[in-house]
């Protein structure tokens, strides 16, 4: 039986330790966090996010082996702990050398301190949260300044979860990812977390590398995924220039078996927290390593997102008249992908941003995100209506703009919502969900990604 606690209760902390709790009830499981709101949500039958299957597992495991609770004793709760996972967040830096690309470490380095501070007995640290390849080293220079002689192995576990599908990842992974030390302490550490995972994840799924391939894996993975939806929007431009469908070409492609299908949806841009900020790491850890080509090249995915989404508004406003001035616009989607409620880089706000520029008058609708949605807007959500029934926030509509592919938007009774809108209506479909021929035949003017638009007029 182990002692687990992880610092940091946010996406990854609070599901992934769940899971655990959940295939060990051997093991003792406790989460902790420095924000008392966040804790006390997890303790409630209102969880802090929203992620499909989370409630059930939190349900079945906390109270019997999962305890969420505030950092207000670390200290006791660093030494109660064999095993801490640390996952808390590593944002962009603000300021400072590296700022806007570089990974903001202070809260890494604060968890590394307070091990150091409190620790009186062996630990193994795990590195949950994404970090720039060789952080690793830093920690372990920190750790190994005690002078107590505690023993500290640091083991990288990066985390591949992806929101709305969280659990499921977790579940069944298509991988588990574990580097450690080449050293007698070292492997045992490793060995250890592979013991851990080995609970209800195939052996064969359990990789172990080195140090540095892990931590850097991670930055890849995301790197790769990122580029992939960059090509496929890069080539999204193209088919609306040349009459292809890019819905055809992705598939056309997609089929070939060294291509592979996933990842190759067109969209209005990707989001969330991590791509961005990964890529931005990993193009700056290049031009630290005096790599600029390398740099260049995977900050064109970054670019290509950029292109992608300032794209998708110039054609609205092209499209509409070139006046976006006072037209209400009904914006279906704030998080950045289906099936959670995070807004994190949501490239629906993005759009928001950029219509309010043009002073549109705009009606803001998502089922689980509205909340965050307000928050992440800051001052300007004061002029925007934030309306949780679509058919409302269309009412008396210009246009309809989807921006999260939420699987409901394509179950609305559109006849309804063209019936209650200004004409002629719009709807730009950032995201290619809907059925583009029949909104066209009840009268709507319509304006996929990659696709030829239909409509009404020359
Ligand atoms: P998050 O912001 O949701 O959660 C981090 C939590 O850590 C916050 O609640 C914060 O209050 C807490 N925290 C920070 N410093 C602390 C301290 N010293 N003591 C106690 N609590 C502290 O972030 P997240 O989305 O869970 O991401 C965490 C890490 O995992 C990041 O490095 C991210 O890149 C990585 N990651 C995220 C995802 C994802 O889907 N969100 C997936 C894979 C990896
Ligand atoms: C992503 C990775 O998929 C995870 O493996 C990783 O652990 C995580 O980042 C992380 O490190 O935080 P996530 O951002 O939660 O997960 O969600 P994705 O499914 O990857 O979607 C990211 C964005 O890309 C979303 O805005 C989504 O709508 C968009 N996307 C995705 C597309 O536009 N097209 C696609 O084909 C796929």
């Amino acid at each position: 039986m182990s002692n687990i606690l992880c610092i940091g209760a946010g996406y990854v902390g609070g599901p992934t330790m769940a899971v655990i709790a959940k295939h060990c009830p051997q093991h003792m499981v406790r989460v902790i966090d420095m924000n008392t709101d966040r804790i006390a949500a997890w303790n409630s039958n209102q969880l802090p996010i929203y992620e499909p299957g989370l409630e059930e597992v939190v349900n079945l495991a906390r109270g019997r082996n999962l305890f969420f609770l505030t950092d207000e004793n670390i200290g006791e709760q660093i030494n109660w702990a064999d095993i801490i996972f640390v996952s808390v967040n590593t944002p962009t830096k603000s300021f400072g050398l590296g700022a806007g690309r570089a990974a903001d470490l202070q809260f890494w380095e604060k968890t590394a301190r307070q091990i150091l501070e409190y620790a009186t007995t062996p630990k193994i640290i795990i590195e949950k949260s994404t970090l720039p390849v060789r952080t690793a080293e830093a920690m372990s220079q920190i750790l190994n300044t005690n002078s107590r002689g505690v023993q500290f192995d640091v083991v990288s576990n990066p985390e591949f979860l992806a929101e709305g599908s969280a659990i499921k990842d977790l579940e069944d992974p298509d991988r588990v990812l574990i580097g450690g030390h080449n050293t007698p302490s070292g492997k045992k550490a490793v060995e250890t977390i592979v013991e851990l995972y080995a609970n209800w994840v195939p052996r064969e799924k359990i990789i172990t590398t080195n140090l540095w391939s892990s931590e850097l894996s991670k930055l890849v993975a995301n790197a790769f995924l990122a580029q992939r939806i960059s090509s496929i929007n890069a080539i999204s431009a193209l088919c609306e220039k040349t009459d292809a469908d890019i819905e055809e070409v992705a598939y056309a492609i997609g089929t070939d078996s060294r291509i592979g299908p996933h990842f190759l949806r067109a969209s209005v841009g990707f989001g969330g927290s991590c791509f961005k900020k990964d890529i931005l790491n990993l193009v700056y850890i290049c031009e630290q390593q005096g790599l600029p080509e390398v740099a260049e090249y995977w900050q064109q995915v970054l670019t290509i997102n950029e292109y992608q989404e300032a794209r998708f508004v110039a054609n609205m406003v092209h499209t509409m008249f070139n006046s976006l001035s006072g037209k209400r616009i009904a914006l279906f989607g704030a998080a950045f992908k289906a099936n959670t409620s995070d807004t994190r880089e949501s490239p629906a706000l993005a759009v928001c941003r950029e219509l309010l520029e043009e002073q549109a008058d705009l009606s803001l609708c998502d089922p689980y995100a509205l909340d965050n949605a307000r928050v992440d807007l800051g001052d300007l959500s004061e002029k925007i209506r934030f309306i949780l029934d679509p058919y409302q926030a269309a009412e008396g509509a210009h246009a309809i703009a989807i921006l999260t592919e939420w699987s409901y938007f394509s179950e609305l009774d559109y006849q309804r919502i063209y019936d209650s809108m200004a004409h002629p209506a719009f709807i730009f479909d950032g995201r290619n969900i809907l059925d583009h021929q029949k909104l066209f035949e009840i009268g709507f003017n319509i304006y996929p990604i990659g696709k030829t638009p239909l409509q009404h007029f020359a």
